[in-house]
């Protein structure tokens, strides 16, 4: 398989790149094409790529990709699950991006103890991100920043966070929407907040069909507090 040097990346995987501290060792765990590690060596931005994936056909597929690039001598492709395939600290920055919010969580649950002898991490949920938040805060690591990152029609919350041990608790707006988010107000992210606010009356307006008192009452509590942030209350 030949190519143009010189990868494209989405918005996505872009705005992730742009979070990576040049220099730094990074695995992207669950990397599939391997298109961002394949930016980051062939942008120098990392000195070094370790590319994991759990299945078959996506490895061989980073396997076909970073062969023909010409940054492919820092690349280490692994097959494994979540973060069975690296050594302890042997890299600076872990990314996971791409995968659920559960599954994100269900990476660092299976093995704490690997897990913070990593530095760093970005973690890109695409789905079910309020489990990843809470699992975080639960086991005290800090969200370090947030962004959020629209493609095409769908937007994306990209998450930098680190090892830490003081436990903290988030509200249920603020683990679905990310609490730096909401405390940046609603100037830089107003349709990400009005796409939730769709979302929110779409459930109340489904729950209040049903007996379903108490995810109601949840889900307008919720409802109040964003119209309240849109409203600059
Ligand atoms: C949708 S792709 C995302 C690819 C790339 N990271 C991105 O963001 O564009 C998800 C990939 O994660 C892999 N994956 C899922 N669970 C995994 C796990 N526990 N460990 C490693 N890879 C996993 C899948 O095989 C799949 O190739």
């Amino acid at each position: 398989m030949d190519r143009e040097p010189g990868i494209k990346l989405s918005p996505r995987l872009y705005a992730i790149s742009r979070l990576v501290q040049p220099g730094q060792i990074c695995a992207d765990i669950g990397a599939d094409h391997a298109q961002l590690a394949i930016f980051l060596v062939e942008q120098k931005l990392a000195p070094k790529v370790i590319v994991t994936d759990i299945a078959r056909g996506p490895y061989e597929r980073a396997q076909q990709a970073a062969q023909v690039s010409p940054g492919a001598r820092l690349i280490d492709l692994r097959q494994g699950d979540g973060l069975q395939p690296l050594r302890p600290g042997e890299a600076d920055m872990i990314i996971i991006a791409g995968l659920g919010g559960d599954a994100i969580a269900g990476i660092l649950c299976s093995d704490w103890k690997k897990a913070e002898s990593f530095r760093q991490y970005i973690m890109q949920p695409m789905s079910r991100a309020w489990v990843l938040r809470n699992t975080l805060a639960e086991r005290g690591w800090p969200i370090r920043t947030e962004q959020v990152i629209r493609e095409d029609s769908r937007f994306f919350a990209v998450i930098k966070a680190a090892p830490g041990n003081t436990p903290y608790r988030l509200s249920p707006l603020e683990a679905d929407i990310g609490p730096l988010v909401l405390a940046s107000g609603p100037a830089g992210n107003r349709d990400y907040l009005l796409e939730w606010l769709k979302k929110y009356r779409k459930i109340r307006d489904g729950l209040s069909q049903t007996n379903r008192q108490e995810e109601l009452a949840a889900v307008q509590m919720k409802l109040h507090k964003l119209e309240d942030i849109l409203n600059g209350v």
